[in-house]
């Protein structure tokens, strides 16, 4: 009992202490996670820049087995992070809840293998373009379809408000019911697969990794030189410039490093 009682103002010091500690802790932590719009962190303390995405879009952001987002589009976001000394998070946002997400403050900026368009242009600032793509063409293996021209009177799957959308209402007609917009690139091929399309229209990194993962299936991809150059930026709300020239300064320094040519396999010209 004495020694216990003689233990006391030990213990009491412990206590006070450690409020100190844990006071200090999370008075910083608290700094960390202010988010104050545009403004990069002051006081040596790392800025967190929470990234959204769609992540069906393998192999440029999916998720993987444990739950986590990956692929080469992350990777890329990563590596820019990394020279331009930010932290990033990613959230899982889906296609279309992403560009108001970005327009509301949600998220700091978008990572979506999105293609900048001139339409685009007018609601979002874009950065530097980072990767080149390309619509393509999956069918069947014993499709008749040979080319874009073909998909006039089929049946075609896209994902929704996507570039691939945007050409095959240009083909079809904006309105025609022919096109099946289905909310994600997976659930598009699904459709062709179910036998409600013909064929399937996206971007070639994403359908060719679909045809490489999945021999079983049957299917074909074409390509048609009538499609154009597709250029991909990380997109930001309207006027944040501070966060359009950080992101920039990191895709010229990867660029420059070689680590963006290392990740996707080729030169952005
Ligand atoms: N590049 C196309 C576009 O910008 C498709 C992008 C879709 N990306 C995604 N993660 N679902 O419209």
């Amino acid at each position: 009992m004495k020694k216990g009682r003689r233990l006391w103002p030990l213990g009491f010091l412990l206590v006070c202490l450690s409020l100190v500690l844990f006071g200090c802790g999370t008075g910083g932590s608290e700094n960390a996670g202010k988010k104050e719009e545009g403004t990069a962190s002051e006081g040596g303390e790392t800025k967190k820049l929470i990234v959204g995405t769609d992540a069906t879009y393998a192999p440029m952001e999916s998720m993987d087995s444990s739950g986590n987002i990956v692929g080469i589009d992350i990777d890329i976001v990563k590596a820019i992070a990394e020279e331009v000394g930010v932290e990033v998070e990613f959230k899982n946002i889906g296609w279309e809840p992403l560009f108001p997400a970005v327009k509301n403050g949600e998220v700091d900026f978008a990572v979506s293998s999105i293609t900048i368009t001139d339409d685009r242009k007018k609601e979002f600032d874009f950065t530097e373009p980072y990767y080149i793509a390309k619509q393509v063409i999956l069918v069947p293996e014993d499709s008749d379809i040979t080319k874009f021209k073909d998909l006039k009177d089929k049946k075609v799957s896209v994902q929704i408000n996507t570039t691939g959308h945007e050409v095959v209402k240009g083909l079809l007609g904006n309105t025609n019911s022919n096109i099946i917009a289905a909310e994600t690139m997976p659930l598009a091929i699904e459709e062709m697969l179910n036998g409600n399309a013909d064929t399937s229209v996206g971007d070639n990194s994403v359908v060719n990794e679909y045809l490489k993962n999945n021999p079983d299936k049957k299917l074909k991809v074409i390509e048609d030189d009538s499609f154009e150059k597709e250029y991909y930026g990380l997109m930001v709300k309207k006027g944040n410039q501070e966060i359009i020239d950080l992101l920039n300064e990191g895709i010229e320094k990867i660029k420059e490093n070689g680590k963006l040519k290392e990740i996707t396999g080729f030169d952005v010209e």
